[in-house]
């Protein structure tokens, strides 16, 4: 069976500088897959890489069968790949229903927006109670919600999704995760990169450790989570 996400020897630079040193990994259709290490590792870098926001200078990127090197970020959108970027950049001016919208700009289909918009309010209830709102108006946490509720309005296939859980308190880290878990038994594909280790491995099938531009370990979540150098390194045991 092919994975709906190959992934081989991608090698991404900026400049000279090589952020990405010729990694390669997979994610199965129904997994959550995750990529931890420290800051600088090149997560962020090989996510946009996916998204076609940055272009490889080596290996190969396939989704759901086809190779991505030629295609344009909107017609990757448009083939299932969506990304809830680190940062979240959600609109603040717009309103949060409008911001939903946003992540739907490719679909024409009026009535699957709207059915879509409502499932989206049905996962985060918060963001239906103040669809009116600027979305500048949420905390991080409900931005946090509202980013990932965009990227489902594409209908995506496999949602990425960056540091989902970045800067938030603890009780509003264990929403997101929550949330996460949900659309994992709701049958989506998620690629998790996560600062939070335990969180991430807890929840993925399948884990992989990057260092400076390199995977160096990989296993199943349960078996990175119990892994003495990820322990001592990510864990924060000694
Ligand atoms: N726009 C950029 N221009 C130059 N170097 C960059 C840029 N973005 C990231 N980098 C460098 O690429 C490396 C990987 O960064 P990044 O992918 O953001 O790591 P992570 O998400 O794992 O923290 C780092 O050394 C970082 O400084
Ligand atoms: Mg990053």
């Amino acid at each position: 069976m092919t994975a709906l996400l190959e992934v081989e020897d991608l090698r991404v630079a900026y400049g000279k500088i090589e952020a990405v040193k010729g990694i390669s990994f997979s994610v199965e259709a129904g997994e959550v897959v995750t990529l931890i290490g420290t800051n600088g590792a090149g997560k962020t870098t090989t996510l946009r890489t996916l998204s076609g926001l940055l272009k490889p200078v080596g290996g190969q990127i396939k989704f759901n069968g086809k190779s991505l090197k030629k295609t344009p970020a909107h017609d990757i959108v448009s083939l299932g790949l969506a990304h809830s970027p680190e940062g979240r950049h959600i609109f603040p001016r717009m309103t949060i229903e409008d911001n939903l919208r946003l992540g739907a700009f490719l679909r024409s289909d009026k009535a699957g927006i709207e059915k879509d918009i409502q499932r989206a309010y049905d996962l985060f209830p918060i963001l239906g109670e103040r669809r009116k709102q600027a979305a500048g108006t949420l905390s991080g946490g409900e931005q946090q919600m509202l980013a990932m509720g965009r990227a489902l309005m594409s209908q995506p296939k496999l949602l990425m999704l960056d540091e989902p859980s970045m800067g938030l308190s603890p009780i509003m880290m264990q929403k997101i995760m929550a949330t996460i878990a949900e659309l994992k038994s709701q049958g989506m594909t998620i690629l998790l990169i996560e600062q939070n280790a335990q969180a991430a491995l807890s929840l993925a099938d399948h884990g992989h450790v990057m260092e400076i531009g390199k995977i160096v370990l990989s296993g199943t979540g349960q078996n990175l989570l119990h892994d003495e150098s990820v322990r001592k390194a990510y864990l924060g045991e000694d």
